[in-house]
């Protein structure tokens, strides 16, 4: 027999936008009751990055076996659903349709809603399934690997974008940067590694359009920076891990200082408390630290998913499509998808409380 309340309302999620299969059980009185990740790192490490072909095809051999191992995890059938949440954009358009596909399917078979969720509103939801969270309005800083984005959020689904990268995402950077020193692919995580090995204060790297009142980004500079330094060592004969330590170092000094310049700015602009930091980047130990030292200096709070739920995940996915399913909004029942997708384009939640 089943634990569960027949009264909740039970989204599966389905996340598929890129190189990780996400799915993902969302109860309205339990939470998150079972979820599974599959990643695709293996698949595409030997070619230094994600093949979208390969992509979409791995999400059809995962996608519906991981649903079911989620159902079981949870003890529940597919009957025992209220509704489906997939991701429709932004991402790889053919990794997105596969996801997308399943997901108004198999809710069409079932005679349940479907909704199509914003990939980046999802991550910035994903805070929101934490015990502490913040109050409305918000500041919240996006960082992922195809996204650097400082968001107001003045209610759910209501984001006056204020800033954004205009050439590499800060993820992007990481794992541009991680390439250069030899690191492979995904190489976020890995360069973090190794910079803990490193002397940040060996070289100065520069913090982009840090001295611009805007609040816009731009990574690109930094990752040229890595490779002209990369360079100058090799020519003189040094090529030592502790080198590229040390670059490592310097380089993720660099992008979190910025992040954490603009965060101060647009915090100050809007007079707002409280931020939230959300997306594959802010897993990086040494921003959690520095923006936690930072807003607490300030008198104010911050925010993060827990670290499974800040790269990419079914949870937020399940999350976001069940605020939007409970306020009535409904996915057609032709399928589309938008590779990309401006997040100020969302309609507000109208929450039911
Ligand atoms: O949100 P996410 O999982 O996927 C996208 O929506 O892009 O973010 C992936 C990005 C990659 O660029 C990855 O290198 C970066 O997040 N990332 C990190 C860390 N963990 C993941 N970057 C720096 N430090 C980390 N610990
Ligand atoms: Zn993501």
């Amino acid at each position: 027999m089943s634990l569960i309340s027949k009264n909740s309302y039970k989204v599966l999620g389905i996340e598929t936008s890129c190189d990780e299969t996400g799915i993902a059980l969302y109860d309205s009185e339990r939470g998150i009751i079972a979820d599974a990740l599959y990643s695709q790192v293996e698949l595409h490490q030997r070619y230094g990055g994600v093949v979208p072909e390969l992509a979409s095809r791995d999400h059809i051999r995962k996608t519906l076996p991981l649903i079911e191992t989620v159902l079981n995890k949870a003890g529940l059938s597919a009957l025992d659903l209220n509704g489906i949440a997939y991701t429709a954009g932004p991402g790889l358009v053919g990794a997105l349709l596969v996801g997308a596909l399943l997901g108004r399917s198999i809710a069409y078979g079932l005679n349940i809603p479907a909704i199509g969720v914003h990939h980046m509103e999802g991550h910035l939801l994903a805070a929101l399934l934490e015990q502490e969270k913040p109050e409305l309005p918000f500041l919240a800083l996006l960082v992922s690997g195809g996204h650097t984005l400082l968001i107001e959020v003045a209610a759910l689904g209501v984001y006056r974008v204020l800033g954004q990268s205009i050439d590499d995402a800060v993820g992007e950077a990481f794992d541009k940067t991680a390439k250069l020193l030899g690191l492979g692919y995904p190489g976020g995580p890995a360069l973090a590694r190794l910079a803990e090995k490193g002397n940040a204060k060996r070289f100065r790297f520069p913090r982009p359009m840090t001295d611009k009142a805007h609040l816009d980004f731009s990574f690109s500079g930094l990752k040229t920076h890595a490779m002209v330094t990369y360079k100058a060592l090799l020519a003189q004969g040094e090529d030592t891990e502790q080198a590229r330590a040390d670059i490592a170092a310097a380089f993720q000094e660099a992008a979190v200082d910025t992040l954490l310049l603009k965060c101060k700015r647009a915090l100050t602009q809007t007079g707002l408390k409280q931020l939230v930091v959300a997306g594959g980047v802010s897993a990086n130990s040494l921003l959690r630290h520095n923006l936690q030292q930072f807003m607490q200096q300030q008198g104010g709070k911050v925010f993060f998913p827990r670290l499974e739920y800040c790269t990419d995940n079914g949870a937020m996915i399940a999350y976001a499509g069940y605020l939007r399913l409970q306020a009535g909004e409904r996915a057609e029942l032709t399928v589309g998808v938008k590779p990309r997708w401006p997040l100020n384009e969302l309609e507000a939640i109208e929450t039911q409380r």
